[in-house]
């Protein structure tokens, strides 16, 4: 019998704990300020033989976890690219763990199957996706990319790589500045990470079509099979924009299976002045982006659109006896859909973030956050302390401490690690780095859910506040 009383006591301070959290977490340092083993010592030996108070256990978040914790939705963090939540996607959780349903078939949870369907229909209309497209939600790009490398592989290889392994001559195209979840799925789709062809950037780190065309037709021309293009909507280090258009058309002449990587800008297709990024793709055949990035949605929560469901689904059904159903053919068997077969109900979230905010109401957000990027770049270009070493883009800027009169790269890359490690050990805003040709840059992403002014305002002060 479960102990009702208690339930509700625990589910009160739990609740209690998340409204604390939630109002107070400005006065918590952004980034954990501990060091390696400071968590792993405090934790006794072994397991309790005897269980213990729900009111020790929760005092112990706050006396042990917590200092442990990188706050992530802190909003004076603006490292990496956020991953959000949301007052609306942190009850929605609640609910899902509540009722903890394992959802890899239709009839483990139909709601759950049907809401996927439906939530996915919603973002890619409201993104202004090809409507022939069919979405499912996936734990993370990594995982949504390497089902559209697999996918693309059973394609060109009429779903014989499956049954005999996979041929030595299949060919992934992407630049450099690609996410490394590219390799990594590449890797352990069987292609062989020898086989991915780094195609040249432009200067503002878009693949270079003609480059990526040369290459395609050099490698027909060596008895090698051209598979998959990987383009990319707003990459990783400074938020490059691949022409879609272009590498659509290259990937239609040569019968190439094109996949698009927009992680984290992906989003910002909800705003209608950003759809020139998808303008020309509609024979795209997957698509990628995190709601739990920017959207609110939380982690986990990867929106993956295919053209051809059929050729996903064929890539991974198996069909023991213990999965067979009576619905089988009629509904969404997600678990068909993915790697994984067991699959937690994430749509829930994405119901509630929706249906809470409204389409205009992220839209907002979104706007309000990128107004914030254009106001902190004015700042940046009248301190005149940073340059800005690529176009800023959405919510994010990359910059670095200007080089002094005939300093050496080795010299100014010093000088903005040191600086980007004293502002993060201070511990009042967080940011991280990345190179680009050797040039070490700050990136700022001003993306998190509830960020107000004063806290860019706090962000540009503590730039400028060392050396
Ligand atoms: C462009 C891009 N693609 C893919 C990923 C990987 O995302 P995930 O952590 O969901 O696998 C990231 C992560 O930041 C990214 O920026």
């Amino acid at each position: 019998m479960i102990p009702k009383k208690n339930y509700l006591k625990h589910a009160q301070d739990v609740s209690l704990w998340i409204q604390d959290y939630f109002q107070n977490i400005e006065k918590l340092p952004v980034k954990s300020p501990l060091k390696p083993g400071d968590i792993y010592k405090q934790l006794p030996e072994n397991a309790p033989i005897k269980g213990e108070a729900f009111e020790q256990i929760l005092a112990d978040v706050n006396k042990i976890i917590l200092p442990g914790i990188t706050h992530w939705q802190h909003p004076n963090f603006h490292a990496y690219f956020p991953a959000n939540n949301s007052v609306e996607s942190v009850l929605a959780e609640h609910i899902t763990a509540a009722i903890g349903a394992q959802c890899m078939l239709w009839e483990t949870s139909p709601a759950a199957a049907e809401l996927e369907q439906k939530m996915m229909e919603w973002l890619r209309d409201a993104m202004g996706l090809p409507s022939h497209m069919e979405g499912v939600i996936q734990d993370t790009a990594s995982s949504a990319t390497l089902a559209a490398l697999l996918t693309a592989r059973e394609v060109k290889t009429n779903f014989k790589s499956n049954e005999e392994g996979v041929p030595n001559n299949l060919r992934i195209y992407c630049s450099a500045a690609t996410h490394s979840s590219i390799d990594k799925a590449v890797a352990i789709c069987g292609i062989g990470k020898k086989n991915i062809v780094k195609i040249p950037v432009d200067r503002n780190q878009a693949i270079i079509p003609e480059a990526l065309e040369k290459a395609i037709i050099e490698d027909l021309s060596l008895g090698k099979i051209p598979c998959a293009v990987v383009a990319t909507l707003g990459s990783t280090s400074t938020l490059a924009v691949d022409s879609l258009k272009d590498l659509s058309a290259i990937c239609t002449k040569h019968d190439i299976w094109l996949h698009v990587d927009a992680a984290y800008a992906g989003s910002a297709l909800l705003l209608p002045e950003y759809r020139w990024m998808i303008e020309g793709a509609e024979s795209m055949d997957s698509f990628v982006f995190n709601p739990h990035k920017w959207i609110f949605m939380q982690f986990d929560c990867s929106a993956y659109f295919v053209k051809n469901a059929e050729a996903l689904i064929k890539t991974f059904e198996i069909l023991p006896e213990y999965l067979k159903t009576r619905t089988r053919g009629l509904v969404n068997d997600y678990r068909d859909w993915g790697i994984a077969l067991g699959r937690r109900f994430r749509a829930l979230k994405i119901w509630f973030v929706l249906r809470s905010y409204g389409i205009e109401g992220i839209q907002e957000v979104l706007r309000n956050q990128i107004s914030f990027n254009d106001y902190f770049v004015a700042q940046i270009k009248e301190r005149n302390k940073f340059e800005v070493t690529y176009p800023p883009f959405l919510n994010m800027t990359c910059i670095r401490l200007k080089p002094k009169e005939k300093e050496s790269l080795a010299s100014v890359n010093k000088r903005n690690e040191l600086l980007i490690n004293a502002i993060n050990d201070a511990g009042n805003i967080y940011l991280t780095q990345t190179k680009v040709n050797g040039v070490f840059m700050i990136r700022v992403v001003l993306g998190q859910t509830y960020l107000e002014k004063h806290q860019v305002d706090l962000a540009l002060n503590e730039l400028h506040g060392y050396f």
